[in-house]
């Protein structure tokens, strides 16, 4: 059976794929087997590459699009990519072509959900050609009982793609976790509240 596949998008930086991309696949692994793929040269994932825990996750490096194109591993149930902050480009086209489900987190804020609009909209041209492409925005760094303002809502209208229920809330222990070079499942139970919230992620995109 073919993996499913998992990426996160947007080409804004700082909204959070690499946190989300790095706690999905590890809630995934809890699962079934998983694959991590870092697209993103610059980014943080390759310094934990080399990272396995006892529980059968498996995370990659990828720096170049041709190792995409060379064919992942195919024994995982799930994989996840870590996409660059670019909107296009030879990596991101070899990932969208061949993802399941598209998540592209996003910041609470008018601001952040229009700079996000450029990715959404090619997300939805993709979907027009593949109508079985499943694509959302993730709302990340949510605070504690906050509303969506309504700026942020009329947003996330005039954009048009859904928006997964589940919320990613602002929190310190994304933060260590990662200096550690650990995820949220790593953490006991100050971290609770956070794998509560990925599970949910999982959960839904799961369904
Ligand atoms: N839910 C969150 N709560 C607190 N800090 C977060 C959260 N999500 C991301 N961050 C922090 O925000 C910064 C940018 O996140 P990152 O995942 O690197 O974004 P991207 O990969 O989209 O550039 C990082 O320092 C990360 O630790
Ligand atoms: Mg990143």
């Amino acid at each position: 059976m073919a993996p499913l596949r998992i990426a996160l998008y947007n080409s804004k930086g700082g909204c959070g794929k690499t946190t989300l991309a790095w706690n999905l696949a590890m809630g995934l692994a809890h699962r079934a087997p998983t694959l991590l793929v870092d697209a993103d040269p610059q980014g943080s994932l390759g310094d934990w590459a080399n990272w396995a825990d006892s529980e059968g996750h498996y995370a990659i490096a990828l720096t170049d699009w041709t190792g995409l194109r060379q064919g992942l591993p195919p024994e995982h149930h799930y994989r996840v990519y870590d996409c660059p902050p670019r909107l296009d480009g030879d990596e991101i086209q070899a990932i969208l072509e061949e993802t399941d489900v598209v998540l592209l987190p996003v910041l609470p804020s008018p601001l952040d959900l229009w700079a996000s609009r450029r990715s959404a909209e090619l997300l939805k041209g993709l979907q027009d050609q593949r109508p079985g492409l499943r694509g959302y925005f993730v709302l990340n760094q949510m605070e504690a009982h906050s509303a969506l303002s309504r700026a942020s809502q009329s947003a996330i209208a005039a954009i048009g793609l859904p928006v997964l229920s589940a919320r990613v809330g602002r929190r310190a222990i994304y933060r260590s976790a990662a200096l550690e070079g650990l995820s949220v499942y790593h953490m006991g139970k100050r971290a609770a509240g956070a794998r509560e919230e990925i599970e949910g992620l999982i959960e839904e995109v799961l369904k």
